[in-house]
């Protein structure tokens, strides 16, 4: 891989050692991914923020990357992390863990990285343009900006993202050179086009392809539905990148007429479903995988106005970001009646399997990681029908 005078000096230590192992970590993956060249990067989200997921080991190297004098030189966020910064007592959390994910979330701090701690910081605050090189991490939120805004980033893991942001760089290779960005497949799908049967196709084009970059037809999704086709795709199967004919912004490049078409009509539906539906008795109600938008905060809240809890033997959560529950205070006024509107965390990254045994969800996404992840059995069902079980 060609690197320059700067890029080489910087590998050989001459400015700090925080920096240094960025670009030892950036420069052993452009080799191994074949990459010819480091190009700029606009911004970058990080992952690995959980002190449930990352540990002792995860935090010592933050520690040691803060010591070493790290810092971002790119608008950088920060994905949800094991609790509600403030309201980690309503999540059942034990003070020593929180402690430590406090720590963690301030190391990423000082290294300059936004401590929004949401996977959906392209509704705000790291909004990609069209064509921007960036280095994301959060399976969800990186095919959205690869695909619903066309921004460029790999798969990236969250120590890759990191050192991505510290270096300002990443690799030239995988999505961000134009031959990898071609479709592979087309999708046919049937749905009825809520934001719920969105996920579900999500689950089951991931069930049927595993992998590749899905060319649909025949959909039009908005942010809520796109983001829950990500999260789920990114889930079932390993999909960093999709197009929608008419919708998506570099859906038009393509000459499609050569592919293979897959129909994903109501029986690979209800396989979706019923893979993801594995209990009938749930303890907790988790809500806004990925994060809630404000749209959706205003379609539950006007669908729970009227509305009491009358079950209250099991748990509601909403999980949004901080900046959303707060510009949408009436909204959480009414939900909080149901439960906590929870920021920064989500069902997945926090520490639920010390309380829970059995969840449900309306995300495809959660509901592939609530039985690895968190030893639950799922439930996933659209929010209206998860409300109905404490109405
Ligand atoms: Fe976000 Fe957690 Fe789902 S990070 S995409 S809410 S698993």
């Amino acid at each position: 891989m060609d690197l320059t005078r700067e890029e080489e000096a910087i590998l050989n230590g001459e400015q700090g050692a925080g920096i240094q192992k960025a670009m030892e970590l950036v420069t052993a993956l452009g080799k191994i991914y074949g990459a010819d060249s480091l190009i700029d990067i606009t911004s970058a989200h990080l992952s690995g923020a959980s002190y449930k997921t990352i540990g002792d080991g995860g935090l010592k190297y933050l520690e040691d990357l803060v010591a070493g004098g790290a810092q971002v030189s790119v608008p950088s966020t920060l994905n949800p992390v094991g609790m509600d910064r403030t309201r980690w007592k309503e999540m059942h959390i034990h003070p020593e863990f929180a402690e430590k994910q406090l720590r963690i979330i301030d190391l990423y701090g000082q290294m300059g990285i936004k401590k929004t701690c949401s996977c959906t910081p392209y509704i705000g605050p790291n909004v990609p343009s069209m064509g921007d090189h960036v280095a994301w991490a959060e399976s969800s939120a990186l095919s959205f900006v690869n695909s619903y805004i066309g921004a460029r980033t790999n798969r990236e893991g969250g120590p890759g993202a990191l050192a991505a942001a510290i270096l300002g760089k990443t690799a030239n290779y995988g999505l961000h050179l134009d031959d990898n960005r071609k479709p592979t497949v087309v999708i046919d799908p049937e749905i009825d086009g809520s934001v719920f049967s969105y996920s579900l196709l999500g689950q089951a084009v991931g069930m049927a392809i595993g992998s590749g970059i899905p060319y649909f037809k025949n959909i039009s999704p908005e942010v809520e539905e796109a983001k829950a086709l990500s999260a789920a795709m990114a889930a079932s199967g390993s999909m960093a990148l999709w197009h929608a004919e008419g919708i998506t912004p570099e859906a038009g490049n393509f000459d499609i007429s050569d592919l293979e078409v897959i129909h994903i009509g109501k029986k690979e539906l209800e396989n979706a479903y019923d893979k993801l539906n594995r209990t009938e008795d749930v303890q907790l109600i988790a809500i806004g995988c990925p994060h809630l938008t404000e749209k959706e905060m205003h379609q539950i809240a006007e669908f729970l106005k009227d509305k009491e809890k009358k079950n209250k033997d099991i748990e509601v959560w909403f999980c949004t970001s901080a900046e959303i529950r707060e510009r949408c205070a009436e909204d959480v006024k009414i939900m909080e009646r149901f439960g906590p509107v929870l920021a920064d965390t989500c069902m997945v990254v926090a520490p639920i399997e010390g309380t829970f045994q059995r969840t449900a969800t309306n995300s495809a996404k959660a509901g592939n990681y609530l039985p690895t992840l968190c030893s639950q059995k799922a439930m996933c069902r659209d929010i209206t029908a998860l409300m109905e079980l404490v109405l």
